[in-house]
């Protein structure tokens, strides 16, 4: 479903990814792990296509979209949950959610999402930026998912949240999984990643150093090599 190959990144004259290459089939969830500044965001701005300094090829469902920009990559079916739970602060929670929605097989829209987070349904005139951060993290899921998407790119969405929502969004992340759409998911929590991910690639330094099935990764040497564990 999500095809990259020779992915480079360049900020200005610092080359930061390398000829990465990546592969998420559809119902598959792939967790890209590495330590602070090994490239995962710069990766994922990438595939999205917010970066000018990026090159390489991306395909999703088999079509290319690497000469595309931002917004009608994203019409193509990729969703992007940027890290911070970043949404618009300016807009209601109604707004930040209608703003992204497309129709697609999947069948998201207004109503699922507030029964998938009933809090979100008790908030909808707020003002993002006058919500919690779990619940703003929220509110991102919620706006990717209702681009009814075929590719999901979720970077570090555990980060700042109450144990016990990592743990239902972590569940969560596992059913949309079962639904058919692509996941790639940047963490720091690794565990937590490891949990529902079919497989684990690690970056460092701009590359992907190893790619492992998330069985095989837990508790593994790699985990100590490369995420000093
Ligand atoms: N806007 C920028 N301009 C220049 N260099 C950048 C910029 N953003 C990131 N970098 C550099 O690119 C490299 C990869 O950064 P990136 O943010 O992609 O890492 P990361 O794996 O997401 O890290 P973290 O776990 O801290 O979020 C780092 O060396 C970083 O300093
Ligand atoms: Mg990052």
């Amino acid at each position: 479903m999500l095809d990259v190959a020779g992915l480079n990144v360049r900020y200005g004259k610092s080359h930061v990814i390398f000829d990465l290459e990546l592969h998420v089939a559809g119902g598959e969830l792939l967790a890209l792990l590495g330590r602070n500044g090994a490239g995962k965001t710069t990766t994922l701005m990438g595939i999205v296509g917010l970066l000018p300094g990026a090159s390489g090829r991306v395909e999703v469902a088999g079509r290319d979209v690497s000469r595309w920009p931002a917004y009608r990559r994203a019409r193509s079916g990729i969703a992007y949950v940027p890290s911070g739970a970043r949404c618009f602060p300016n807009l209601t929670v109604v707004e930040n959610l209608e703003i992204a929605s497309a129709d697609g097989e999947a069948g998201w829209n207004r109503e699922r999402v507030f029964e998938l987070f009933p809090k979100l349904e008790g908030l909808r005139g707020n003002l993002a930026g006058g919500l919690s951060g779990g619940e703003r993290q929220m509110l991102a899921v919620g706006r990717a998912l209702m681009s009814n998407p075929k590719v999901m790119l979720l970077d570090e969405p555990t980060e700042g949240l109450a144990p016990v929502v990592v743990h239902s969004l972590i569940e969560l992340v596992g059913q949309l999984k079962q639904t058919g759409v692509a996941i790639l998911l940047a963490e720091q929590n690794h565990q937590m990643a490891l949990r529902v991910a079919d497989r684990a690639a690690f970056m460092e330094k701009g590359m992907i150093a190893e790619q492992l099935p998330a069985a095989q990764a837990r508790g593994s040497e790699v985990l100590n090599r490369i995420l000093g564990i």
